[in-house]
């Protein structure tokens, strides 16, 4: 049972205050979590709750940090640690709103986190089998974001994600060692034609490109020179994240040549750029209040390439039950802090399962060392996730947690392998 709740500030990658939570049993044991945070947010994400006072920019989180202590805390002591349900139900009760907005979905998605841990540790088992069983041993396809653009960086780039995935590999690791070699290529091609290689917040780089299609043509060189076959070893991911491009029904290109697109004009984007390159994955390829261009992009390329929903599903299932109902996307993107409790994650994720959506899981671009989202992407066996480039100790974590995992598994891991994209022959 829980002895105690203790929450605190701390920082995420970008130096932003953000909550750590730690759960103390009676039995001695403790967990501890750390909530992360976004930069190009959905509308309909649960509230993270600021402080709004002159400190960090009116980014302190004291006030979610002491809703941890002071309300949710004493609400939960002497609760059962393996009832994360209750547990979860029990501070959406407390919170009382639909979006979190009263206590945070910081300071609750912090100690909803912290309760899963700590009850893995409770009975003596890894995370990511606590949340998926006995069976859970599909390791993920790392699609490495390589570069940065869009809101992510200050570069000439609109489109915010350009990943790799080392799809054809044995296993894990050496689907890391292979992403690490196109990365690591990547900065050789881009240094060789006079480009800086710096890197955005979630370690791709991020040069001043001339256009969005070189950064997909700088990667194919790097997949090549480091010796692999575009699309046949690795293919292309992408996070346009175009909700932020969305300006008075068109798409601004906002970095680069400053024209607007219509939904119908990036449709036919799309599809050249399917035509032309190795791409399996296209998240937010229109924004999130266009739901009639998302439902032509579904109807245009949802056979042939999974298009996953972030800012426009926001792990939401009432929101998925809706795109689910007019056939818009094939696949959602799962972020914990988008809805705020693990319960509810996981009840969209049983509702993408059982309407054959693919589940895609993600970091944010403001992380910490918490590799949370690593066990829990093998404990759903979705078989693929998004947790940055192959730099930056903050997303690299999480690669370090699914390389303990694979090898605490053994031979019972499989590795997902192309197979984890939704309609990708
Ligand atoms: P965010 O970016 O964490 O800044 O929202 C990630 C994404 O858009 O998927
Ligand atoms: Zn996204």
């Amino acid at each position: 049972t829980i002895a105690k709740i203790l929450g605190q500030e701390v920082l995420d990658s970008r130096g932003n205050p953000t909550v750590e939570v730690h759960i103390f049993l009676n039995s001695g044991i403790v967990g501890r979590a750390i909530v992360p945070s976004g930069a190009s947010t959905g509308e309909k994400e649960a509230v993270e709750l600021r402080d709004g006072e002159k400190r960090y920019g009116g980014k302190g989180v004291r006030k979610a940090v002491a809703n941890v202590n002071d309300v949710i805390g004493p609400a939960l002591e002497g609760m059962n640690i393996t009832d994360q349900r209750a547990i979860d139900y029990k501070m959406i009760e407390l919170d009382g709103t639909d979006n979190k907005g009263k206590l945070g979905a910081n300071a609750i998605l912090g100690v909803s986190l912290a309760a899963a841990h700590t009850a893995a540790a409770a009975l003596g088992i890894p995370l990511y089998r606590y949340i998926g069983g006995v069976n859970s041993a599909i390791l993920p396809v790392p699609c490495m974001n390589v570069i940065n653009g869009g809101v992510h960086a200050q570069n000439s780039v609109d489109f915010q994600e350009f990943k790799i995935a080392p799809h054809n590999a044995p296993d894990f690791e050496t689907a890391i060692q292979i992403g690490e070699e196109c990365f690591h290529a990547l900065k050789q091609v881009l240094h060789d034609k006079g480009h800086n290689t710096g890197v955005g917040d979630e370690g791709g780089y991020a040069p001043d490109l001339k256009s969005n299609d070189e950064a997909v043509e700088f990667i194919l060189r790097a997949i090549e020179k480091a010796g692999y076959t575009p699309g046949d070893d690795v293919s292309i991911c992408l996070d346009p994240a175009t909700s932020e491009m969305y300006k008075d029904g068109g798409y601004f290109f906002f970095s680069s040549t400053e024209e607007t697109k219509s939904a119908d004009d990036m449709v036919r984007l799309w599809e050249d750029w399917m035509n032309k390159y190795p791409i399996v994955l296209l998240e937010d390829g229109l924004g999130e209040n266009d739901w009639e261009g998302w439902k032509t992009l579904t109807d245009t390329l949802g056979d042939k390439v999974e298009l996953v929903g972030d800012d426009i599903f926001c792990t939401n299932p009432a929101i998925l039950q809706q795109a689910i109902d007019k056939g818009i996307g094939n696949s959602i993107l799962i972020k914990l802090n988008q809805i705020g409790t693990l319960t509810e994650t996981l009840e969209t994720i049983e509702l993408a399962n059982r309407n054959n959506y693919n589940c895609y899981v993600s970091h944010r671009s403001g992380e910490t060392e918490d590799t949370t989202i690593a066990d829990l992407t093998v404990g759903i066996g979705c078989g693929h996730l998004k947790t940055g480039s192959g730099c930056r100790s903050e997303r690299v974590a999480k690669f370090n947690q699914l390389l303990r995992i694979e090898r605490e598994l053994g031979s019972a891991a499989k590795y997902a392998g192309i197979g984890a994209f939704k309609n990708v022959k």
